[in-house]
């Protein structure tokens, strides 16, 4: 080796390889992403977050509508033509269109040099050396057992972080492509999450949220979601806890409970419930009617004071009439949601529902979905006016985005709150009088 080749070669040694990850989809895959970076980051290479200094750039991806995968490609597009001024550039796609798209990815589309489901990050490493020297790298098996347990994740330091406690889901409602993206549901060790809350707490984060498919059926042997969330939230009283998603039928009173009776859960449930028609509930797979749903919210509301309540709904699923797009508009009326994630129904390969066809218009749904987004409009600007003039207790977090003489946080109601900024630093709790309040955000001022 020539002295100048030696010296290149050892200044290439010095700077770690750079990895670049973009995230697309649900807090899993946030949290996953931090697994991810913990992997690689354990096989020496170090996380940037501009494109133009990475080795090793990784799209994780969702598959859960046909939108979000269209998203993901339209980047992986933007990555081959850097890979083309870059050719060492690694490009990876993971998660759950790693796994749906495999065959497509292997076979027809060239476009990336590593294919990796969301079980089989721990390949990431070899996978990465492999395509450096030249290899194609797959690796899209589902396990009944990986729950990442032992690997510590590469947190952004800050106030809040994502914990996932299980992966993959049993429900199969039929529209659904995460049973077959993330495999069957698999609880993490109880006491391994408790320690990692521990740990959390003693780096000053203030807020955690527990994450899973289906928060409500964790088990880890005797003990189940409402024993792990008593746990956690007794490792740090000033911590806030949170949780999603719970599925309407796993939804038991001991857990409200636990809700109701530690003031650091925070009094706020994501509950699905997709449809308020039982027919299309039932085709859908959800296991409860409309009406033992809203006997169920009633309970909800009887037990914790003050609670919120948001929910995801699907307009346009196969066979859905306008009778029963009528009676969802009912229920979330009925309900009063605080919020809700609202999608139109989006035919999945392999789903149950896919066999059903996809029988309402991209009109007609667009329509019902508009009329779903505007009904729940109305009633989060009627709950927010509710609070003006209440002095509610705001976790900060940071400038908002709009001015920097202002500030964020957010209510344990998970309800965003500007404020002047005063001084105040982020994870600290202060006391904020609201003043105005639109459907998304409340507006006021530092209770003094
Ligand atoms: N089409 C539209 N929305 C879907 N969701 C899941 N699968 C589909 C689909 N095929 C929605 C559900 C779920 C949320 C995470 O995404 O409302 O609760
Ligand atoms: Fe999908 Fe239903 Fe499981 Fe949620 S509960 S991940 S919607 S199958």
């Amino acid at each position: 080796m020539s002295l100048t080749k030696f010296h290149y070669f050892c200044a290439e040694m010095e700077t770690a390889r750079r990895v670049y990850i973009e995230t697309y989809g649900c807090q899993m895959n946030v949290a996953d992403t931090e697994l991810v970076l913990g992997i690689m980051h354990g096989a020496g290479y170090e996380k940037t977050d501009t494109l133009a200094d990475a080795d090793v750039v990784f799209v994780n991806t969702c598959a859960v509508r046909e939108n979000a995968e269209q998203r993901a490609f339209s980047r992986m597009v933007d990555f081959r033509k850097h890979k083309q001024s870059k050719p060492v550039l690694v490009v990876g796609v993971l998660g759950c269109m790693a796994e749906r798209l495999r065959r497509r990815f292997l076979e027809s589309d060239r476009s990336v040099d590593v294919v990796v489901g969301p079980d089989e990050y721990r390949m990431l490493p070899a996978l990465v050396e492999g395509a450096m020297a030249g290899e194609r790298g797959v690796a899209v098996r589902l396990s009944r057992v990986e729950n990442y347990d032992d690997v510590v994740p590469l947190r952004t330091e800050g106030i809040s972080a994502w914990i996932p406690i299980m992966r993959g889901c049993d429900k199969f409602c039929t529209f659904c492509v995460v049973p077959f993206t993330r495999g069957r549901e698999r609880s993490r060790a109880f006491q391994g999450i408790v320690n990692e809350v521990r740990q959390l707490a003693e780096r000053g984060f203030k807020e955690v949220t527990l994450l899973g498919q289906n928060v409500n059926s964790y088990r880890d042997g005797e003990k189940d979601f409402a024993d792990l969330l008593t746990a956690v939230a007794e490792v740090d009283r000033t911590m806030r806890i949170r949780f999603t998603t719970s599925h309407p039928q796993d939804m038991s009173d001991k857990l409200i409970g636990v809700i109701a009776t530690h003031a650091n859960v925070c009094n706020y449930i994501h509950l699905p419930v997709q449809s308020g028609s039982d027919r299309i509930l039932e085709l859908m797979n959800r296991s409860y009617t409309a009406d033992a749903y809203l006997a169920l919210v009633e309970r909800i509301r009887r037990m914790i004071a003050g609670v919120s309540l948001s929910t995801d709904i699907i307009s346009g699923f196969p066979t859905e009439t306008d009778e029963d797009h009528r009676q969802t508009i009912e229920l979330i009326r009925a309900v009063g949601y605080d919020g809700a994630f609202t999608f139109k129904y989006s035919p999945r390969e392999n789903t149950k529902a896919w066999k059903m066809g996809d029988s309402v218009p991209e009109q007609l749904k667009a329509e019902r979905l508009n009329e779903i987004i505007e009904v729940q409009r109305a009633i989060s600007l009627r709950k927010n006016k509710q609070e003006i003039g209440r002095t509610v207790e705001v976790l900060v977090e940071g400038q908002s985005r709009k001015s920097a003489l202002e500030f964020c946080g957010r209510t344990g109601t998970n309800k965003m709150v500007i404020f002047p900024q005063n001084g105040f630093v982020a994870g600290r709790y202060i006391h904020v009088t609201i003043e105005r309040a639109n459907s998304a955000t409340l507006f006021g001022r530092h209770a003094e």
